[in-house]
């Protein structure tokens, strides 16, 4: 990926004015509508769609349109601070990518193409526990570049433990818990296509790559690769898990620890209780629960309750960076990107993903630039009104 230069967004537009024909899209509803072509039914609603009637993945939407920013003029910003510091990982601008599992249904080697581009332009990327390609492979892709791992509790506690204990040793820097996803949601589109790429065996490489898991099959994986994903499948439901739970996790790293899937502000108590270091706010993009609160309704609710020193993240919805200024005016320290990487990953690749991360950047500097702000971190709800 060419040398990001500062400032993002001017640079990135003399790039693109002077750069002369280029058919990849600049806008993100453009690229979702190109992954549609070149997808086939499955994969693209695999990655498209909601739970039930997908309101939630509207309310997500909407509640962005509900909040307006506030423009100062002549605030003399042409220097600007996009960076944040989140656990000690360093974003050169506030958001990171998001856990997508199973990329190799938009493309394959997916993973690694997500790897290099995020790597390249130094955006921490959160490796999901549904990846197909094994965490150490993915690691070494990206090199000494900021990543987290993704955590699936799923019910046999020895793979979830082996599971840490590779992330830890793959140098990932958090572990991401995530909450909401102890069952899939009632997905209708994945239903209708009778489209579950795990049971194909897609989706499954941290499993199949872990000894413990691999101790549990009678027939190795390579023989029989989709019992392996059955298997998976098999272990993936975890209604019971409770938070009392969580003390034998936490016990179980010294790596900060994040609770992703929160929507409640008792929830987000519960976390930290738990000795967590961090929340991320999210509906899982509404592939969950339909009709479950919008992500940034709740990032106010927990904000609200937990005060400015908590570390609180948020994801769903994001498109572009107006959202990403307004979600942090509204209290998150960061924010998550999810499926627009992963369209352009869809239609070119690695390509694709550099020029979303490249574009949003871009958009986050120049909204940042025309507001009349100086740093991201010091966004406050002075920024932004309800409107009328
Ligand atoms: C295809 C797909 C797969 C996902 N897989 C995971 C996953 O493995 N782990 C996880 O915590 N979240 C997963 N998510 C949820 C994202 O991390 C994120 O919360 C969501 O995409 C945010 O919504 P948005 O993309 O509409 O902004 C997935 C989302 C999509 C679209």
């Amino acid at each position: 990926m060419p040398e990001m230069s500062f400032p993002f967004g001017p640079a990135t537009q003399a790039e693109i004015y002077g750069g002369g024909a280029d058919d990849l899209p600049i806008d993100p509803d453009e690229w979702e509508s190109r992954a549609k072509a070149v997808l086939e039914p499955g994969p693209f609603d695999y990655i498209a769609g909601g739970a039930g009637g997908e309101s939630t993945m509207r309310a997500n939407r909407e509640a962005f349109a509900r909040w307006r920013l506030r423009p100062a003029m002549l605030a003399g910003n042409q220097q600007r601070d996009l960076h944040v510091n989140v656990l000690g990982t360093s974003p050169p601008a506030p958001f990171l990518l998001a856990p997508v599992g199973v990329l190799s249904a938009a493309r394959p080697d997916g993973d690694l193409d997500v790897a290099r581009a995020a790597a390249g332009a130094g955006v921490p990327w959160v490796v999901s526990t549904a990846a197909s390609t094994p965490m150490e492979t993915i690691a070494q892709t990206m090199g000494g570049a900021p990543r987290w791992y993704q955590l699936y509790w799923v019910n046999d506690r020895e793979v979830v433990a082996s599971l840490v204990h590779r992330a830890e040793a793959a140098g990932y820097a958090a572990i991401v818990l995530t909450l909401d996803t102890l069952q899939l949601g009632w997905r209708v589109r994945d239903l209708s296509n009778r489209y579950l790429p795990f049971i194909l065996g897609e989706g499954i490489g941290q499993f199949t790559s872990d000894p413990v898991f691999r101790s549990r099959l009678s027939v190795s994986p390579e023989d029989d690769p989709q019992n392996a994903g059955t298997a998976m499948v098999g272990m993936f439901s975890n209604l019971g898990l409770r938070w009392d739970d969580l003390a034998w996790l936490r016990e179980r790293t010294r790596l900060p620890l994040l609770a992703k899937g929160v929507l409640r502000a008792d929830d987000a108590r519960r976390v930290l209780d738990a000795g967590f270091e961090g929340i991320i706010v999210s509906n899982h993009g509404g592939r969950q629960v339909d009709g479950a609160v919008a992500a940034l309704d709740a990032l106010v609710e927990v904000r609200d309750a937990l005060g400015e020193d908590a570390v609180v993240l948020m994801d769903s919805g994001i498109r572009r960076g107006a959202d990403v200024i307004k979600a942090l005016a509204l209290g998150a320290n960061a924010v998550l990107l999810g499926r627009p990487y992963v369209y352009g990953l869809a239609v070119a690749g690695q390509t694709g993903v550099e020029r979303v991360i490249r574009n949003l950047m871009a958009e986050i500097d120049l909204t940042l630039a025309l507001i009349g702000a100086h740093d991201v971190k010091a966004l406050d709800r002075s920024w932004i009104t309800l409107r009328p």
